[in-house]
């Protein structure tokens, strides 16, 4: 893996998207101490402050559809669930798509991006943020986001985490790879999902509808048993518990 780090840079996704497009090899992390203009979902900013998080993202290049290539923010999710339990012993949760959560509030983001041509890949970069050392948090976001620091009660080294998700994430892809969805992991992701079994509200563009969360399948969709008791598989967009 190709490691490059910057101080500070506008956006850990945009210079990762640069680098692609300059011919940045497969397996290149970028990674920034600060951002400033870090992005979230939804045209939404993200806030990146010094010192205090992780803002990074990877270069891949594999060969598939844009279809198998969006699941990989669903590893990206495991990865980072799975990599903050080895470094910190904290039991994050994945929220459907790929947020993390721990005691019902938000550690961390994911932002993917693509850029494909024909139906084929040109590269897809997963941007991964993490909220480590923060003691607090902006008025508009207080109660539903928390840090590792917080809900640990001790200050974490950021390397540690990092070192561990991109270890997770080479793990997971490795297995993705053979199948190219998510049928060798589904069992390993449904295990870390906070909406297994419970209630959700599927807000989808055609109507809203509620239903119980009954894990992912092999696409990745989220598969939910509404309240006529027909299931329906949730290919993207949002749940709210
Ligand atoms: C979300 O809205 O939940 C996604 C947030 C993604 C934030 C990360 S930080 C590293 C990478 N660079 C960005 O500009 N965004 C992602």
């Amino acid at each position: 893996t190709r490691l490059v780090y910057f101080d500070e840079t506008d956006s850990t996704n945009t210079r990762a998207r640069k680098l692609a497009e300059e011919g940045a090899p497969h397996g290149t992390l970028v990674v920034a101490d600060r951002q400033t203009a870090g992005k979230g979902r939804r045209g939404k900013s993200w806030v990146s402050p010094a010192g205090t998080g992780i803002w990074m993202s990877m270069v891949l290049r594999p060969s598939m559809s844009p279809m198998s290539a969006s699941m990989l923010t669903l590893i990206a999710g495991l990865a980072v669930v799975r990599g903050v339990k080895e470094s910190t012993g904290l039991e994050a949760m994945i929220k459907w798509p790929n947020d993390a959560v721990l005691n019902g509030k938000k550690i961390c983001g994911i932002l993917t991006e693509m850029s494909t041509e024909v139906e084929c890949i040109r590269y897809v970069i997963p941007g991964i943020g993490i909220n480590v050392n923060m003691d607090g948090f902006p008025e508009e976001i207080k109660a539903t986001a928390t840090s590792l620091k917080l809900e640990a009660g001790r200050s974490i080294k950021r390397s540690l985490v990092i070192a561990a998700v991109a270890d997770n994430f080479e793990y997971y892809y490795d297995i993705f790879m053979k199948t190219c969805d998510m049928s060798g992991l589904r069992d390993d992701y449904n295990k870390s999902l906070v909406n297994l079994g419970r209630e959700v509200l599927v807000l989808d563009p055609r109507g809203q509808y509620k239903g119980k969360a009954l894990g992912i399948d092999g696409e990745g969709s989220l598969l939910v048993r509404r309240e006529d008791g027909n299931v329906s598989a949730v290919i993207s967009g949002e749940v709210s518990v």
